[in-house]
Parts: C-alpha cells; structure tokens; sequence
C-alpha cells in the first residue's frame, strides 16, 4: 500500500487527535510524515500499544486506547471539497473511518486491513466525470469484496448516477447532504439483510421479507394521447374506485406514476413526493419489497402511489428492465396497477404495453388526438407492437342527446381505424376543483357524471378480472 494512502486514510483520525481539520501537509509539518506513517501502520496492526513509548505523539491519549478497526471510508479527489462529509462520517464512525483518493483503493482494498470494511463512501462532482471508469472500478471490486457503496454526489448527470447504482452503488445521497441523509443510508447499509425488519402490510400479519408479494396485479396503464387531457385524472380516480368498489374487501390497488417529469399524480392526492422515490427508481437492482414499499406513499390507507420525483428526471433514466422491475414488484403487492404513463413515446414505452393486461388510451374529440393517435398506430405496426391491446377512452365525450357529436365520434373512429369502447362525460369545472382539493371524485364530487363513468370502467375492469381468475 503507497505510504500517501495510510496519511490519507487516517486523515480524520489525525484531526481528531491534532484539533485540526486533516491537512496533510499540516500533519507532515508538525510530526514528520515518516513519524505519522508508523504511528498509522502500528495503529493498524494492533501493535500501537506495545510500541507507542518511543512515538513523538505518545502524550495523545486517543491513540492509547485499544484501536477500533476501520469500517469505512471515505473516497474522493480531495475530502476537503466535501467537508460536510467529513462532519457527517465522524458524527455517524467517530473514529472508525478514513479517506482514500480513488487511485489509493483498490490497492487499499487488496490489504489485510480491508478486512474490517464494511463500506466505502464515494463523493464525486462534475469535475470527476472523467474518472466514472475507475469508480466503476472500484465499485466492482468492492461489491466482490462483500463492502457497500454509498454514492455521494454534486452536479453529476442522472445518467452518469443510474450507471454507478446499476454497477452496484447501494445508495445514493446527493451533495451538499440534506439533514440526516448520510446516517440514515449508513444505517442501512449497516443492517444485515436478513435482520431487516418486515414491513407491516396494511393490518395483515407482518410478513417475513420477502423478494416480492405474492399477488398477481393486472398492470393498466393509461395513456394520454396528448398533454392535458384527462390521463391522470383517469389513473387516480380509476385507481380510487378500483380500491373502495368493495367495503371490507381486500383489494389492493396501487399507481405508478411513470409521468416522471410531469407527472401530477401527487398532486390529484395531496400527497408529498417522496425523495426515495428517485433512490429506489436508479437503483432496481437491488430494491427488495421493503424498499418497494417504503418509497409508495398511501393515501388514505387504501391506495399506494408511487409518486413521480422531486426533481424533474430524465425519461430515459430509467431502462426497460427498471421499469420490467417496478412493474412485477408492483404486480406482486397489488391487484391492481394504474400506471400512469408520459404521454410522449420512450424508450420503455413497449415494456409497459407488453406487460399491460389492458392499455387505455385517452383520446379527445379533436385533430391533435386524432393525429397522434394515427402516428402511433403507424409507429406500432411498424414495429410489430400489440396495437389491439390498446383501448380508446374518448374523454369529454359529447353527451347521449348530442347527435352531431355522436357522428363525429363515429367519424373519428371509422377514419382512424380504431373502436372507441369507453366513453367519459365532460365533468365541468368541478373536476379541476375538486382535482386541486387533493381527493379524489369518488370522495369530494361523488355525484358527478364523470365520476359515475369512471366508477362504472371500474367496476367492469373488476368483473373481467374476476371471471378470468374463475375460468383460470
Ligand atoms: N372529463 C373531464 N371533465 C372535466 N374536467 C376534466 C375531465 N378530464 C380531465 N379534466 C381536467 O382537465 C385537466 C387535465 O387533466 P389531467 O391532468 O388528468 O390530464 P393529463 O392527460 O394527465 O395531463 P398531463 O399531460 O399534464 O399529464 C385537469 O384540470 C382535470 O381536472
Ligand atoms: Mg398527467
């Protein structure tokens, strides 16, 4: 091991000793360096004790205690431009911990003193993008290692942060630390993960953790076909009516608000977006039903959402195979998955149609609607997608009385080559309202024609599945 990595490594040890804050080029001044790197090698190997006599810095007496064995470390270009870092280890490790410059791990990690390591705290900026291959490095060997990776970072791309979670970070805090972040994501990378503790699962028996539930949901995504008009109003309420159809039962019903950018989910629900929403989105690899679970928020006791980040994220942060992820985890927990999708065409888009047991799509009587609908019509046939599991929800339909609006309906579905099956009421204004109130229909505008509409989708969607799961 380079001599400058032990200085290093001890680093916050040193300024806990000195008072100082840990310059190395301070500690070089006042005891040597060759003096700093025995006392450190000695510290190491538990030989501190017998030896400390003949030490310049003998008087210290925090070094004459018995040496408590290094279970992190902190890695960076310079722990100094992190300094919250640094207050954070020490009120979390006490003197548990050290420092390391990225070229000084990996032949860290190959030293007996690696032993002790249970995890490495990896703080990285913009100005480190161009070292992601020998963090993806030392992320590989410390994940073969058994040590965990908690990812610290500043003004780093999405996409740079998905790749680190995906090459097995197993957590991510962003820098400057929000209050109590870095101990909570220490405190569990620290618990085994056969001690964690069962999530309590809405009044059933705590169940032992478990890799997913043991449901089998019926993925509905909607979709609209273009901005503002109606898809999430019909995902929420949908999922409302789904959820209290029946007192007492025991449907679970959740949503996903896939809308990431946009997404108004929380909004329609009153509900706080959760910062774990994004942890749990960049790293599926490693999400469990717990972490599952704890990032839905829940409204009312009787619906989960999983709302869309904080911050505005990219759309292609996430892979097909993190959202093939979310959607099973999700189908295993619930009997009913709305996914509210984001109306423009991603990457994803076709894993979510393929898994849909029905996709709706919401329409309105109008070009834009009829255009986009056209487009992807062609685009899916020119892919070969399952255009036929798609279902068209006319929103704002014109009412039973209105002849000429019925024929323009009849029109707009000969011309496009689709059936329109399911057509929603124009609510008025009191679904915008009752929409800002945080409730859904079913609860603040129980009478209104749209709801009824909704509550009526609900209830078929339930009797199809329900035979289906009697022929089955
Ligand atoms: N049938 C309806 N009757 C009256 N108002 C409606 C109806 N459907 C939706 N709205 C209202 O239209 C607005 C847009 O609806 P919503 O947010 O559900 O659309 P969206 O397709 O999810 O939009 P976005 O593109 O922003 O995701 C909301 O204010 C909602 O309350
Ligand atoms: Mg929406």
């Amino acid at each position: 091991m380079p001599e400058f990595a032990q200085t290093q490594l001890f680093g916050p040890i040193l300024a806990k000793i000195t008072g100082e804050t840990c310059d190395r080029k301070f500690l070089a001044r006042v005891c040597g360096l060759a003096n700093v790197m025995r006392m450190l090698r000695l510290q190491i190997v538990g030989r501190w004790d017998r030896e400390n006599e003949d030490m310049p810095m003998s008087s210290n007496a925090a070094l004459q205690q018995e040496p408590q064995p290094i279970i992190a470390c902190t890695v960076s270009r310079d722990v100094q431009v992190f300094d919250l870092l640094i207050e954070d280890m020490e009120a979390a490790l006490g003197e548990q911990w050290g420092d390391l410059s990225f070229e000084d791990v990996l032949p860290f990690l190959a030293q007996p003193e690696a032993k002790s390591l249970r995890f490495l705290t990896i703080a990285m900026d913009s100005d480190d993008e161009s070292r992601i291959p020998a963090i993806t490095a030392i992320i590989g060997q410390a994940k073969a290692q058994g040590v965990k990776v908690i990812l610290i970072t500043e003004d780093v791309s999405p996409a740079i942060l998905h790749n680190l979670l995906r090459e097995g970070g197993d957590e991510f805090v962003p820098y400057p630390l929000p209050e109590g972040e870095l101990e909570r994501a220490i405190e569990r990378v620290m618990t085994p993960t056969e001690a964690v503790t069962p999530v309590p699962d809405d009044g059933e028996p705590t169940r032992p953790k478990i890799k997913g539930g043991n449901r089998n949901g019926v993925i509905i995504p909607i979709h609209g076909m273009a901005g503002g008009i109606g898809a999430t109003t019909m995902a929420v309420n949908l999922a409302w009516e789904l959820a209290t159809m029946e007192k007492d039962s025991d449907i679970k019903v959740c949503v996903l608000d896939f809308d990431l950018q946009f997404g108004t989910a929380s909004t329609y629900l009153d509900l706080a977006r959760r910062e774990t929403v994004v942890e749990l989105l960049t790293g599926t690899e490693s999400m469990d039903s717990e972490s599952f679970m704890q990032a839905l928020s829940v409204y009312e006791d009787k619906l989960h959402v999983l709302t869309a980040p904080f911050d505005m994220i990219p759309l292609d942060l996430m892979s097909p195979d993190d959202i093939t992820r979310i959607v099973n985890m999700a189908a295993s927990h619930f009997d009913y998955v709305i996914i509210d999708m984001p109306s423009t065409m991603v990457e994803w888009s076709q894993t979510v149609l393929e898994a849909a047991h029905v996709y709706f799509a919401m329409i309105e009587l109008d070009m834009r609607s009829a255009q986009n609908t056209l487009r992807l019509k062609r685009a899916m046939q020119a892919e070969d997608l399952p255009f036929e599991k798609i279902r068209f929800i006319l929103n704002r339909a014109p009412g039973f009385t209105d002849l000429n609006g019925k024929s323009r309906v009849k029109r707009l579905a000969d011309s496009l080559g689709i059936s329109i099956e399911v057509l929603m009421p124009d609510g008025g204004k009191p679904v915008a309202q009752n929409a800002d109130q945080g409730v859904p229909m079913g609860v603040g505008i129980a009478k209104n024609p749209l709801r009824k509409e909704i509550a009526k989708l609900a209830k078929s969607v339930h009797d199809v599945n329900v035979s289906d799961a009697v022929e089955a």
